[in-house]
This record gives structure tokens, C-alpha cells and sequence, in this order.
């Protein structure tokens, strides 16, 4: 055995993105596409779209209609390339909360629109998703049901729009306050910062060479 310290692998420095460019783009293509949902919901609910409250409402129930395949996709997506956990020095209940903030993201994310897409049924109305094919109803005609699930709707809508706030406000808090890579893992996948050389295969070998000069380990050649 020999005492010698080897030159880190290409992999552990730079090879693994924090987030694949698949979870990126799936990351923020629904927050593109849910964010706007809130808003939406509110005016439609409140009959204030005027002419456009039929597109309005077309719009919220297709949107909603398409968040549910691209949240099981991702889900699929994740278990299969989970990401890199959160660095080392983010304190333990910090990572808690995101665990808990980013799984109830997942669970409101799939069960909002089968919510919606229940009453809309119970209420009697077609889903068209963007003028392409009408979902089949997921329960009989019953108005009351419906009322009680637009009720339900609503809440799961405030408590998305919480949620979402927190995340969003987490995100704000680690790249501006803490300065850490937590928002910027999600924006170009790297888990450290390129300028600072940090997480490259060159600065991995300097910590190396460091470290064995200080335990006085002869260095791999
Ligand atoms: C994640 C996706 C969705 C979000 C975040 C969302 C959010 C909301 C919100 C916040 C409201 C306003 C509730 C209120 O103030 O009473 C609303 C209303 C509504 N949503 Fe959704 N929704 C989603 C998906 C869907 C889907 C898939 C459908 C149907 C297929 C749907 C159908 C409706 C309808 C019809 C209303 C108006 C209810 C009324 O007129 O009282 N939503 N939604
Ligand atoms: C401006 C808006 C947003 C910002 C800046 C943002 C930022 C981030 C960041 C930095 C992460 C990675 C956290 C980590 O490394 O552990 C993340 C993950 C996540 N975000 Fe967002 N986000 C936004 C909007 C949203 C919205 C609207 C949703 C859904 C409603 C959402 C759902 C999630 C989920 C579920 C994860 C966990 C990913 C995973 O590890 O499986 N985000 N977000």
C-alpha cells in the first residue's frame, strides 16, 4: 500500500452537474408554466376576464392539463438522475426545509389539476387542451360535488402560491445572503463557482497537493 495522495478524478471535479440540463429545462419550464396559473385562476374565479374570460379559462384548465404528464415525466426523469445533494455546509435544517418545501412542490404540482380537472368534470364542462383533444370527464355531472372541489381548488391554489413564495424567497436568501451555489446549481447545473476555479479537475489538484504537503505525503506523479 502506499501512502502517496493521487490526483483527484475528472469525474468528482467536474463531470457531475448538481442538475442534469433535463432537470433544468423541466424545473423551469413549470415554473413558467404554474406561476401564472395563480393569477389566472384568480380572475377567473372571480369573472373578471372579461371578453377574454373563455380563452382565460381554456388556457388555466390546458396548462394545468399539461403540468400533470411533465410532473410525472420529471419525477420518472428524477428517480433515475437524482441530484447531487445540497453542499456540505448548508445547515441541517435548512435541508429539511427544502426536502419538505420541494416534495409538497411535487405533491400540489400533480394534485392541483386532477382537483381541477374533477370539479371541471362534476361541474359539466369540457377540458380542451389547447384546441387539441378534450380529456375524458373523471366524474359524473354533480354540482354540489363540484362546488365543494372548486372550494378544495382554491385552497391547494393558496397553499401553492405559499409554498412557491418560500421557494422562491429560499432561492433569493442563498444566492444573495448566504452567497452560496444553491440558485445557481439549478441556473447552469454547476455546484461551485468556475471563476474561483473551485470544482475544477486544477483546483481539486492544488487542495490535493496541499493537503499531502501538510501531512508530508510524498505527491503521485
Ligand atoms: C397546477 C395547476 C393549477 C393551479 C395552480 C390552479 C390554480 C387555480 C386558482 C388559484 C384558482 C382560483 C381559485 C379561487 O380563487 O376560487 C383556480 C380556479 C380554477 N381552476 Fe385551477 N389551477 C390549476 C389547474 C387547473 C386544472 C387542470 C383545471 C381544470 C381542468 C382547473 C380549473 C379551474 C377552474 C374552472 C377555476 C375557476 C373556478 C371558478 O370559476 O370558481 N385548474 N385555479
Ligand atoms: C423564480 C422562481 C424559482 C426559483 C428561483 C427556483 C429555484 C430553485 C432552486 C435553486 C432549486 C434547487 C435547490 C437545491 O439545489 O436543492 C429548485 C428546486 C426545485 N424547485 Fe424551484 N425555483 C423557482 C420556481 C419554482 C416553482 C414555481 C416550482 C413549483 C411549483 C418549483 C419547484 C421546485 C422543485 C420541486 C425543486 C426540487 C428539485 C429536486 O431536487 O427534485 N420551483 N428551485
Amino acid at each position: 500500500m502506499t501512502d502517496a495522495v493521487a490526483p483527484p478524478s475528472r469525474t468528482i471535479a467536474t463531470a457531475n452537474p448538481a442538475y442534469t440540463m433535463t432537470a433544468r429545462t423541466l424545473h423551469w419550464l413549470t415554473a413558467v408554466l404554474i406561476l401564472p396559473m395563480i393569477p389566472i385562476g384568480v380572475v377567473i374565479a372571480n369573472d373578471q376576464g372579461g371578453p377574454l374570460q373563455e380563452s382565460l379559462y381554456d388556457l388555466h384548465r390546458s396548462v394545468g392539463a399539461v403540468l400533470i404528464p411533465i410532473t410525472v415525466l420529471r419525477l420518472i426523469y428524477r428517480r433515475r438522475n437524482p441530484p447531487l445533494s445540497l453542499p456540505d455546509d448548508i445547515p441541517a435544517i435548512q435541508r429539511l426545509a427544502a426536502k419538505v418545501t420541494h416534495w409538497g412542490l411535487y405533491a400540489l404540482l400533480i394534485l392541483q389539476p386532477l382537483v381541477g380537472w374533477i370539479a371541471t368534470s362534476a361541474h359539466g364542462a369540457p377540458i380542451m387542451v389547447f384546441g387539441w383533444f378534450e380529456l375524458p370527464p373523471l366524474s359524473a355531472e354533480d354540482h354540489a360535488f363540484s362546488e365543494q372541489l372548486f372550494w378544495l381548488h382554491r385552497l391547494i391554489g393558496i397553499a401553492t402560491a405559499c409554498l412557491a413564495a418560500a421557494h422562491i424567497g429560499a432561492a433569493v436568501y442563498h444566492h444573495f445572503v448566504r452567497r452560496d451555489r444553491v440558485l445557481m446549481r439549478m441556473i447552469t447545473g454547476r455546484r461551485s463557482n468556475p471563476r474561483s476555479g473551485e470544482g475544477t479537475l486544477a483546483h481539486a489538484k492544488k487542495r490535493a497537493a496541499a493537503t499531502a504537503i501538510q501531512r508530508g505525503i510524498p505527491l503521485a506523479r
